[in-house]
């Protein structure tokens, strides 16, 4: 199993009109596959964790990051784990609402992983960004 998560940048700002279908597609094409994960959307920016069966977590992203919806993909990390994170999500959701630019690719995480409301999650999400990213 294999945990990969990459940054990308919205091409136009986030809004339900957008998100939704990409969460529908998500969660259904994710189930499916065995991938499960976290989309935090913030700013400009999406961050996203897809955790699963190597070869399904690689055609999972290769769809991703061809997306129109999304430029610039940057992958942050991707390795081997035991276990899975976000077990219960086919894709959970979190809105970092607006962010200013944030500078490097380790603040624009940090800013976007700020907002998260859920305080084990963002203990949960800060813990994994400090020992995963950068
Ligand atoms: C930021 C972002 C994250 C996405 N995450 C996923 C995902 O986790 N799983 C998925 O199947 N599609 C995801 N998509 C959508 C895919 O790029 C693609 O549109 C979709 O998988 C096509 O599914 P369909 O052929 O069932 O319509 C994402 C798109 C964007 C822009």
């Amino acid at each position: 199993m294999i945990r990969l998560l990459y940054i990308s940048t919205a091409r136009q700002a986030h809004a339900s009109s957008v998100l939704d279908p990409i969460l529908r597609a998500s969660r259904r094409n994710n189930a499916a596959a065995g991938v499960s994960g976290l989309l935090v959307a913030g700013g400009k920016r999406f961050l996203q964790v897809l955790e699963g069966p190597e070869a399904a977590v690689e055609k999972t992203y290769r769809r991703i990051s061809t997306d129109h919806r999304h430029v610039a993909p940057v992958i942050l990390s991707r390795r081997h784990v035991a276990e899975r994170i976000f077990a219960e999500w086919a894709m959970g959701f979190q809105d970092a609402g607006s962010l200013s630019g944030a500078g490097t690719p380790n603040e624009a995480l940090m800013a976007l992983i700020a907002p998260i409301s859920d305080p084990n999650l963002k203990a949960d999400f800060e813990g994994f960004v400090r020992r995963h990213a950068a």
